[in-house]
């Protein structure tokens, strides 16, 4: 990799969940493999008072929490390496003083490493306070490029509707340019999720099959086995659709479907994704809201809830090359299974040897498993060694030969940070994507009323189940059969 430039980072939020499981360990995980820039500082900014000492202490603390993604030895050296890059400034994110303070702790790191002043500000709080962030900054201008760049990090949701969305995009562009923004959809920073353009684009030989010829449909699931913990508050005012499905699971679908962008650039891979965001055709008729039995008497979940913990719908792509392949995507909490994979079903040759005979009319499946057993594998038949002509179905798999105690697949969060240093934002939305895929979400969410209400460790609602075998088909079993670790 390319020497990355030195820069200050900024993370408004330092003291919250976000950076707590995900921005903390890849920053460790950064000062591990040593991605950080020797010039950089990393300042972390909350209401909480604290000295530098607590801060690192509290850093310290928060390295060794079993919930981070963290699986590996903390190394003493490598976090004092981390610790000498690091600052806290406490303050009220609507405090115009902080960003005095602020700016008076940026201009002198900047001194003391003669170094540009190229920034980065995360905001791991919440969208409630952005304009307030923004309107200080640029009060400071601090969110000028005058002796540097500045980009700004922002998480989800993006808004909480078409027009939500809309008027924070254009908040944003009111202080910063769209090269500016890197709005983080994590699922980008996937290894396995970016493997499908290599997959699809790098060779030649799966590409001619992916079209509504060859495909008799596609399935997309993202199923946790697990309810919502300790984050009922927010999963509350939320709910299914809008915390996985108008993000991450849209962006699978973009990723399996699109056509190959004319290079391996920003502006082709973003255009093309859209293109895809667009055509798709919302069936309000068509979504089953499901909520796990036992969901209104989480911590902090209202006792007459209606919020989906699961869903389950039908769509297609209005295109040439899709028509009339139907797409389902479900997801949940509370499931039978912890997966997320995109499953491509081909269709059976009406004149295919061993119809009918064993397991003859199995279709074959291509599936993209983001996670876990992460890999692309092709499910194939097969015949079982031996006398008799006998079919079993199998796996050709290309899998991950990753150990998480080496973790030598880099984390999402790591792999965006170090292209928001670099500039590169093929792997962020812009705010046309975001728009396309409320657009097609709020359809959807106008319709939920009533959810069904399911077991524990199932499937979902029989509903769901109703939704797919209305149409001749059934919700494919994801098999843990292949890239075991
Ligand atoms: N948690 C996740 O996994 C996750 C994933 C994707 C997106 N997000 C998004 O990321 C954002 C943060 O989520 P979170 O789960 O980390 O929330 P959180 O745990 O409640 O943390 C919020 C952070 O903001 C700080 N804060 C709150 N009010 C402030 C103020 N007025 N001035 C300065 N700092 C303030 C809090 O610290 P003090 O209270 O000490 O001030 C805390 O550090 C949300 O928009 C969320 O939707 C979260």
């Amino acid at each position: 990799m390319d020497k990355i430039d030195p820069l200050a980072l900024i993370i408004f939020g330092i003291t919250g969940n976000l950076a707590q499981i995900k921005l903390i360990p890849a920053l460790y995980d950064m000062a591990e493999k040593k991605l950080l820039p020797e010039n950089m500082s990393i300042t972390g900014i909350a209401r909480k008072k604290m000295t530098e000492a607590e801060f690192k202490n509290y850093i310290h603390y928060v390295l060794h929490l079993a919930n981070t993604h963290h699986q590996h030895e903390i190394k003493e050296d490598v976090f004092k390496t981390l610790c000498k890059k690091l600052h806290y400034l406490p303050g009220k994110a609507e405090d115009s003083k902080l960003y005095q303070d602020l700016n008076n702790h940026l201009s002198e790191t900047t001194q003391k490493s003669r170094k540009a002043g190229n920034r980065i500000y995360y905001l791991a709080t919440y969208p409630e306070l952005y304009r307030s962030i923004f309107e200080n900054l640029q009060k400071n201008n601090l969110n000028k490029q005058n002796n540097g760049w500045v980009r700004l990090m922002i998480e989800k949701p993006i808004g909480h509707d078409f027009p939500s969305a809309r008027k924070l995009n254009s908040l944003l562009l009111k202080y910063f340019t769209e090269d500016q923004i890197f709005r983080l959809d994590h699922y980008l920073g996937k290894e396995t999720l970016q493997n499908i353009l290599t997959f699809r684009f790098a060779n030649d030989i799966f590409e001619p099959l992916i079209n509504k010829d060859c495909i008799d449909h596609i399935q997309i699931t993202a199923s946790e086995d697990f309810g919502i913990g300790k984050r009922g508050g927010y999963y509350d005012k939320v709910g299914a659709l809008k915390d996985v499905g108008q993000n991450h699971q849209l962006q699978m679908l973009a990723f399996a479907a699109m056509n190959s962008p004319t290079k391996f650039s920003n502006e082709a891979v973003t255009e093309e994704r859209i293109k895809i965001l667009k055509k798709l055709v919302p069936l309000p008729e068509k979504i089953v809201y499901g909520q796990y039995k036992g969901y209104t008497k989480e911590e902090d979940v209202a006792s007459n809830s209606q919020t989906d913990t699961f869903y389950a719908l039908k769509t297609h792509i209005n295109n040439d090359r899709f028509k009339d392949v139907p797409v389902y995507i479900r997801a949940g909490k509370k499931l039978k299974k912890t997966v997320t994979e995109i499953s491509i079903v081909f269709k059976n040759h009406v004149n295919r040897l061993f119809k009918g005979k064993d397991c003859g009319d199995e279709p074959n499946v291509l599936i993209y498993r983001i996670q876990p057993n992460e890999g692309i594998v092709l499910k194939i038949l097969t015949k079982i060694p031996g006398y008799d002509t006998k079919l079993q179905p199998e796996y050709m798999q290309y899998c991950y030969r990753h150990n998480p105690h080496t973790h030598n697949v880099p984390d999402p969060y790591e792999r965006l940070l170090i292209d928001t240093i670099r500039g590169d934002q093929t792997f962020f939305n812009d705010a046309k994507e975001i728009e396309a895929q409320w657009a097609f979400i709020d359809p959807l969410i106008a319709v939920r009323g009533k959810p069904a209400i399911y077991e524990p460790g199932s499937w979902g609602p029989k509903e769901a189940r109703e939704l797919i075998e209305k149409d001749g088909r059934g919700w494919l079993e994801p098999s843990m059969a292949f890239c075991r670790i």
